[in-house]
């Protein structure tokens, strides 16, 4: 008799790697009913696409965790939200992050990534996390945005804060500490935002924030709580999960030294390396829905009010989608990852994303002729089953 499956997403050694279990989940357990949690978790490519491009039959608004007063739970973003209001949230910021508005700032991030190696080039041995992965999102993200990059401790220790349970309370509902910790969170960056908004309004300049403001003076289009609630979801989104991407390439380029040999010779292969490795170490593991109405996923029935938990980590491994899929491979073509997601949530960040990683592997490659771990013990993860990625990466720089 085989043995029996089961999925805990908490265990240590399944996040480490999860991918043995999601290449059985994907053959004989495609939709998995968590025992005992009005929760399923589903693994195949196709049916999460079919999932996360059907707003209609599938929520991202999630209700208050049972117990709690729904009065007393922070109202969500537009990432919380469902068409129209999604839709009309989303068309206020899309145009700061479209390719082309993206690729102007491309000078800037190198600039910020030089400094930023330079920094850690003197000391030699780093925590590659807190001498680059973590700096250049935020810093990015903040001059995009209108806010003092000076602040970015502070940023931080809300992102921290903000996405260290992100998804685990899907699973284990929340202690109600944890959510006034929250709601005082959200209120503190609330109040530096507004402080900032007025700033603008007296003094517009050229950034998102200044246009978040004009939107909001022009009345209906944005009220000042959905500016708020955008601005905390802009400043958050990108950080935790662009780290985890610059992360990850580098944890794959240790573990594929001759994929490293080759971008250092053929650096334009870096934009495809990054790709490969948003598919094989996607940094968001999961991307949660709720059924508004009974609904039938590869045969299983999901009841109205059932959590399915997408985890776009085992479609990103799909055999039926990707060819040795098991493979890290930085000369992939046809690599329809879905790891920023898929329909109308897609990320918003992406290209920036994208341009951030690029930026940050041509500026290791180039300063450094190698670049190895220190210590051998396993690395810290990220306190949220969202992340696939450390919170730490001691290395050696080897300067060229
Ligand atoms: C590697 C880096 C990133 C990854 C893996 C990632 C992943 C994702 C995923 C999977 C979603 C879809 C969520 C859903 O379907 O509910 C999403 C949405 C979003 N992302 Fe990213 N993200 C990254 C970077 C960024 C950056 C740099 C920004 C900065 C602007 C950002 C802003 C957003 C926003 C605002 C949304 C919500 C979009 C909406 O609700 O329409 N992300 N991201």
């Amino acid at each position: 008799m085989s043995d029996p499956f089961a999925f805990d997403p908490f265990d240590d050694a399944t996040r480490r790697d999860p991918f043995p279990l999601f290449a059985r989940a994907r053959r004989e357990h495609p939709v998995y009913p968590h025992p005992g949690l009005p929760i399923v978790s589903v693994f195949r490519y196709a049916d999460i696409q079919a999932i996360l491009k059907d707003p209609e039959t599938w929520s991202n608004n999630f209700p208050a965790p049972p117990g709690f007063d729904p009065e007393k739970i922070p109202k969500p973003s537009m990432l919380g939200q469902d068409p129209p209001e999604h839709t009309r949230l989303r068309s206020l910021v899309n145009q700061a992050f479209t390719p082309r508005i993206v690729r102007r700032l491309e000078p800037r991030m190198h600039e910020i990534a030089r400094a930023l190696l330079d920094h850690a080039l003197a000391q030699r041995e780093v925590d590659l996390v807190a001498a680059l992965t973590y700096p250049l999102p935020v810093v990015v993200i903040a001059e995009i945005i209108g806010v003092p990059a000076e602040d970015r401790e502070q940023f931080k220790h809300w992102s921290d804060e903000a996405v260290a349970n992100l998804g685990n309370a899907l699973f284990v509902p929340p202690a109600p500490e944890r959510l006034e910790r929250i709601t005082t969170l959200l209120a503190e960056m609330g109040e530096y935002f507004s402080r900032l908004a007025d700033l603008r309004r007296r003094d517009p300049r050229e950034d998102l924030l200044t246009g978040l403001v004009q939107a909001e003076v022009e009345g209906s289009k944005l009220s000042r709580d959905e500016m708020l609630r955008m601005l905390v979801l802009l400043l958050v989104a990108g950080n935790e999960t662009t780290t985890t991407l610059i992360g990850n390439a580098a944890l794959e380029l240790l573990a594929h030294p001759d994929a490293a040999a080759r971008l250092r010779v053929e650096p334009q292969l870096i934009p495809s390396a990054v790709e490969e490795v948003l598919r094989y170490s996607s940094p968001v593991q999961l991307d949660p829905r709720l059924a508004k109405r009974r609904v039938e996923v590869c045969g299983h029935v999901v009841e109205a009010g059932q959590i399915v938990v997408n985890w776009l980590g085992s479609a990103n491994h799909d055999e039926a989608v990707f060819a040795d899929a098991e493979r890290f491979d930085i000369t992939r073509q046809e690599n329809h990852h879905l790891a920023f997601g898929f329909g109308p949530h897609y990320c918003l960040g992406a290209n920036l994303a994208r341009l951030e990683a690029q930026v940050a592997l041509q500026a290791l490659l180039s300063r450094t002729r190698g670049f190895e771990r220190v210590g051998d013990g396993p690395l810290p993860l990220h306190p949220s089953i969202v992340f696939r990625g450390v919170t730490q990466l001691p290395v050696r720089l080897l300067p060229t």
